[in-house]
């Protein structure tokens, strides 16, 4: 029996083929696992109207962890128009597989690195090496909203509000309200996780990324558990504060100069794409969705259903998603051979998928990679 045990999610379009650049690496270095498929994505969507179906939550409930490719998304109205005509008119509604994923499972750490490679030719500077903390359960991504708002609610809220006077007399039809929502132990998780891995790998600082001159209460409470947290625990750690719109500026400006980066579920969001696209962008950007008992690893770019087929996008954010695998799993030595092998083919620039400038291919590069190891 392999040693370890883990849910194999291509997911559509170039999912399907990164992760088949990823399998390549994963066996060179030896990693001793055995792959379970699960079905999920578009395709189960259209044809069951269900893109993560129950079968896939079970066998992902039978394994150590999973890997993760990606999957194609449309809004509401594209969504239902691609449903099969027998599940039509049945209230079928699309959600998101990896935020359902990270909810069911409570994956409340979204690690991301950003890393400047050296020789990489789009890096914005070379002397970037961020890793943001991205809370990913709750705030504007818990999903309790409504359009149009019931009467009872609107009640509710000015009884409790009066700042809600103002929309007092808005038509509940026009009216749409997205709640933000953190807990106490949601900041406290993802803090610790920040702090924890600073310390872990002796970094300086931690940045609390949040907006609490705005918005007083939840990125407030998170700012105070910040603050409470580096001073009774981490003191040797520097907190540096920044509201996130300064901070998009000064990722722009000086994002040498930051480490660690930690904030709530949309912040994260966003200034994890900034930080991605400071060191190539989405062919180099990965993710370990990491809970207490499980952890789902992704690249962060989309299907690119224009290039299904092609073998023509960077799998490098791929397999880094699997270095951060390899390593969750504690295979640490592995883990560092990736690494070192990844950065050896981006040094060298032989091996460069287009949009580093070359005409290798998805498996080319991880052949590459594979011959490293
Ligand atoms: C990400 C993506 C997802 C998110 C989408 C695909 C739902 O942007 O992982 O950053 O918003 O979390
Ligand atoms: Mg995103």
């Amino acid at each position: 029996m392999a040693k370890y045990k883990i849910a194999w999610l291509p997911g559509d379009g170039v999912g399907v083929e990164v992760m088949e650049a990823a399998k390549i690496v994963l066996d060179k270095v030896g990693l001793d696992a055995e792959y379970v498929h699960g079905d999920i994505g578009w395709e189960f969507w259209k044809s069951e109207g269900d893109p993560f179906p129950e079968r896939t939550i079970e066998l992902l409930k039978n394994t150590d962890c999973a890997l993760f490719g990606a999957i194609t998304s449309m809004p509401k109205e594209e969504a239902q128009k691609a449903l099969a005509p027998e599940l039509q008119g049945k209230g079928l509604v699309y959600s998101s597989p990896i935020v359902g994923m990270r909810q069911l499972f409570d994956l409340h750490t979204n690690l991301r690195p950003c890393i400047a490679f050296s020789g990489n030719p789009l890096n914005y500077r070379d002397d970037i090496d961020l890793v943001v903390f991205r809370e990913n359960t709750e705030g504007l991504y818990a999903g309790v909203e409504w359009h149009p708002v019931p009467e009872g609610l609107r009640a509710a809220m000015m009884q409790h509000h009066k700042k809600m006077a103002r929309f007092g007399e808005t038509d509940l039809n026009d009216l749409a309200i997205s709640t933000r929502i953190f807990t106490r132990k949601g900041c406290q998780r993802i803090l610790r996780s920040a702090f924890e891995y600073a310390k872990r790998t002796g970094r300086p600082t931690v940045t609390i990324v949040e907006k609490p001159n705005v918005i007083r209460e939840t990125s407030g409470l998170m700012v105070r558990e910040a603050r409470k947290m580096q001073a009774e625990e981490y003191p040797d750690i520097q907190l540096w504060e920044t509201n996130v719109d300064a901070m998009c500026m000064w990722l722009v400006k000086n994002p040498q100069d930051y480490s660690v980066l930690v904030s709530s579920n949309m912040f994260g969001d966003i200034i994890s794409d900034l930080s991605a696209q400071l060191v190539g962008g989405l062919g180099f950007a990965s993710a370990a969705n990491i809970g207490d008992n499980y952890a789902v690893f992704e690249p962060t770019h989309g299907s690119a259903p224009k290039y299904t087929g092609m073998y023509k996008v960077n799998p490098i954010a791929m397999i880094q998603a699997a270095r951060l695998m390899v390593e969750w799993l504690g295979e640490t030595e592995m883990a560092e051979h990736i690494l070192k092998a990844v950065s050896e083919v981006i040094a060298e620039g032989k091996v460069r998928t287009y949009d580093m400038g070359g005409d290798a291919k998805t498996l080319d590069v991880a052949n590459a990679i594979a011959e490293k190891l």
